[in-house]
């Protein structure tokens, strides 16, 4: 016998959120995963002890509040414990932000396009979302996003760099925004890609945060620290948000071996910022080759480049799978390359010149 089980209303409108694609292996070629923006480095040895030391203690419940990891991040950052709320990837904490402010019907705004899982949450939630189309070179219209708050808009999301277009919001703009924005309004910095950001005018969430209330900030340990797998974000917000975030949560949804790995990746600062360092300085290696090939590449301050390939974004696409890689493909938009590894941008670069001999024979 079978029985249908009815969903709710709308369930079946709501996009699933899509997982960055695996490289279709090609004979002869290494495949290089560059569509999820991961860490193309293995975990560093000291951060696999810090797991493997916590296996053995699985059969207990986490702390709840994380409270040791808490202590190291406050200490990092200039705050208090009670200014931040963990989840399981700082996806897990935008939903919890959204689900704790908002009302049935209420409207959370983000620019379009950006990360996918914000339209996603938001409808989950029972909240409308807002979406604010990019400027033309891929950056937050902030003056539009400020003129279409209505008595309904909640939640305000900006990405800082946005993902995928990689483009950096400075601090005059922000906080321009913020003047602009009612204080009564939730504004959520997310910084998922900071420790790429070194655009020197860039907008620091702790800093607009503290001289803000409405502001709540995000950071994940999934990008830079090489976490992906483990899941563990976390938000800096008041202490009066962070209890709200608080009762929302799943109840230890932070595993122990994820507190005790992002514990370990605080301690290992030096080793991390080396790796960072190099990712940037291959990212402004790839992007200065895919700007000689000829391709329309976006200035990122991420571990991304946003190729703005528009129709011609199938072409371009299908060179990348035919070559071991898988990247984030936006039909008719454009392509997110994640930087990976030296290897793998030197094969991203001779596909570019081969795209770029392409594009150029159709113009
Ligand atoms: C802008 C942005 N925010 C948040 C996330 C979520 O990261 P995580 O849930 O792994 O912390 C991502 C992941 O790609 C992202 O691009």
């Amino acid at each position: 016998m079978t029985t249908t089980i009815g969903q709710r209303a709308g369930l079946d409108t709501i996009p699933a959120y899509r997982q960055g694609a695996a490289p279709k292996p090609v004979d002869g070629l290494a495949p290089f995963k560059l569509s999820s923006n991961e860490n193309p480095y293995p975990p560093l040895p000291s951060v696999m002890e810090a797991v493997a030391g916590a296996v053995s203690g699985i059969h207990r419940y986490p702390s709840l509040a994380a409270d040791a990891l808490a202590a190291a991040i406050a200490d990092e950052w200039g705050i208090t414990a009670g200014n931040i709320a963990f989840g399981a990837g700082s996806v897990e904490v935008a939903s919890q932000i959204i689900h704790a402010v908002t009302n049935p019907g209420d409207q959370v705004m983000f620019a379009w396009r950006s990360f996918e899982a914000y339209p996603i949450l938001a409808t989950v939630a029972g909240a409308e979302p807002q979406p604010i189309p990019l400027t033309p070179e891929g950056g937050h219209d902030l003056q539009a996003m400020a003129a279409a708050v209505t008595p309904r808009t909640r939640v305000i999301f900006l990405c800082n760099p946005n993902n995928p277009t990689g483009a950096v919001l400075t601090a005059a703009a922000v906080e321009r925004f913020l003047d602009a924005v009612p204080s009564d309004v939730l504004v959520v910095i997310d910084e998922a890609y900071l420790h790429f950001n070194d655009h020197p005018e860039t907008a620091v969430g702790v800093d607009l945060f503290r001289r803000h209330p409405n502001v709540v900030v995000l950071h994940t340990f999934s990008k830079a620290y090489g976490l992906a797998g483990l899941r563990l974000g976390y938000a800096i917000g008041t202490p009066e948000l962070i209890a709200g975030l608080g009762k929302v949560a799943i109840p230890f949804a932070v595993t122990a071996l994820a507190q005790e790995a992002g514990l370990a990746s605080l301690r290992a600062g030096k080793e991390l910022q080396d790796r960072i360092d190099v990712l940037i300085s291959e990212r402004q290696r790839v992007y200065s080759g895919l700007l000689a090939a000829g391709l329309p590449v976006r200035p990122s301050g991420a571990n991304f480049l946003w190729l703005d390939t528009g129709i011609h974004t199938a072409e371009v696409a299908a060179l990348f799978e035919a070559n071991a890689i898988a990247v984030r493909v936006f039909p008719t938009e454009g392509i997110r390359v994640s930087v990976g590894t030296a290897d793998a941008n030197d094969r991203v670069l001779e596909i570019a010149r081969r795209a770029g001999r392409l594009l150029l024979r159709q113009h």
